[in-house]
């Protein structure tokens, strides 16, 4: 699959009045990290992640036809800026969004150009609190790229087939936040070419359909919020400090392999071999931005308190709990659901009092994007 076959066009049959529509896209956790990318969003090592449930994005996009505002038979303007769409946060008007939506929507114009006709209004709201640490970029592209195409298939002529409607729509996703290709099915999706994946594409994330151990299909991911502040440094930054980085080409080679390894996991339901791999990942993403150029820290003082005690409950108890970090300083608990009356306790006994204002929000693998 090249990109060149997303720009074969649908017919379409676009509306002569405005409407909306309304999708939730879900964030993800990746198992094995995507860090460090070509121009283009193409990511330098293939990654695999949890779709989540409760950690979601709820977008709805209104549309109105050019024709029927004021700009009628205006000449268009080349690149698309924010006097083709508004952005609102919580019902509040968010023009510093404004930059990251264009550059967006310039990206995908080529594989949507009716996006042109239409003035747009995307009105958003997360289901995690602002400011939590948890990115909203994932879920937030992946609910963009999922109402756009909701839309494109509703008035298209031949509209894609549930298949390849996920791949279109992982591949917009991917242009706006190269984590967020992987938010739009579940309960797990790579996205990257391996050499075990014989469908894997650096283009889109697919869905893993391989034969998946039961124990992981109601895993739980409690995110424990220990700071929940802007990130210092952002992901763009940091995927940048990838290039010039000493261990870059050891690091995508770890990763390509981890993921190799996890796979096998997946299917035999190995879950202390789970623990093992995801930690060494987290651990890994973490020590790239250690030594980069120049060097910066996400962890948290009360990160590394909490990285502690999981390694200590899980060998005290046999528990396979493990961390996982995303770029920031927030711990990612993962464990089987069965574990939660053992788990959930000790959450609250003893890592809470890590958590920012104790708080912490209870996740588990889910399903992408959902039309409401
Ligand atoms: O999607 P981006 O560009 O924000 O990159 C995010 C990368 C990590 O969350 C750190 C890892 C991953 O694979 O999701």
């Amino acid at each position: 699959m090249v990109t060149e076959s997303f720009l074969t066009l649908p017919q379409l049959e676009l509306p002569s009045k405005g409407g909306s529509i309304t999708v939730t896209a879900p964030s993800n956790i990746a198992l094995v990290k995507y860090w460090g990318k070509s121009q283009g969003q193409i990511p330098r090592n293939a990654s695999i992640s949890f779709t989540l449930s409760n950690c979601f994005t709820k977008t709805t996009l209104g549309f109105t036809p050019f024709s029927e505002q004021s700009k009628a038979g205006q000449e268009m303007v080349n690149d698309l800026d924010d006097s083709n769409f508004e952005v609102f946060v919580d019902g509040l008007s968010k023009p510093d969004f404004a930059p990251k939506i264009a550059t967006f929507f310039n990206r995908i114009e080529a594989y949507l150009p009716w996006i042109r006709s239409f003035q747009w209004r995307i009105d958003t709201e997360n289901t995690f609190p602002h400011g939590s640490g948890i990115a909203s970029s994932a879920s937030g592209f992946a609910a963009l790229a999922g109402a756009l195409m909701e839309l494109e298939n509703s008035w298209s002529l031949d509209p894609l087939p549930p298949e390849l409607w996920a791949q279109k729509t992982s591949f917009l996703a991917r242009l706006g936040s190269g984590s967020a290709s992987r938010s739009v099915l579940g309960p797990l999706m790579y996205w990257g070419t391996h050499p075990a994946l014989p469908a894997s594409s650096d283009l889109f994330a697919c869905i893993l359909d391989q034969e998946v151990h039961a124990v992981f299909i109601d895993y739980k991911d409690t995110i424990l919020l220990v700071d929940q502040g802007e990130k210092e440094v952002s992901s763009t930054l940091g995927h940048n400090l990838m290039h010039d980085h000493p261990f870059a080409n050891q690091r995508f080679d770890q990763a390509q392999d981890n993921l190799g390894k996890l796979l096998a996991v997946l299917a035999c339901g190995d879950t202390h071999e789970f623990c093992r791999i995801v930690e060494t990942e987290a651990l890994s993403l973490h020590a790239m931005m250690m030594t980069s150029n120049p060097s910066y820290l996400l962890m948290k003082p009360n990160t590394l308190a909490i990285i502690e005690k999981v390694r200590i409950f899980r060998r005290a108890n046999n528990v396979p709990v493990c961390f996982t970090l995303d770029a920031g300083a927030n711990v990612h608990l993962l464990y089987p659901a069965k574990f939660t009356p053992q788990v959930m306790p000790w959450i609250q006994n003893e890592l809470s009092g890590h958590c920012q204002a104790g708080q912490f929000i209870e996740d588990q693998v889910g399903q992408g994007v959902k039309k409401v």
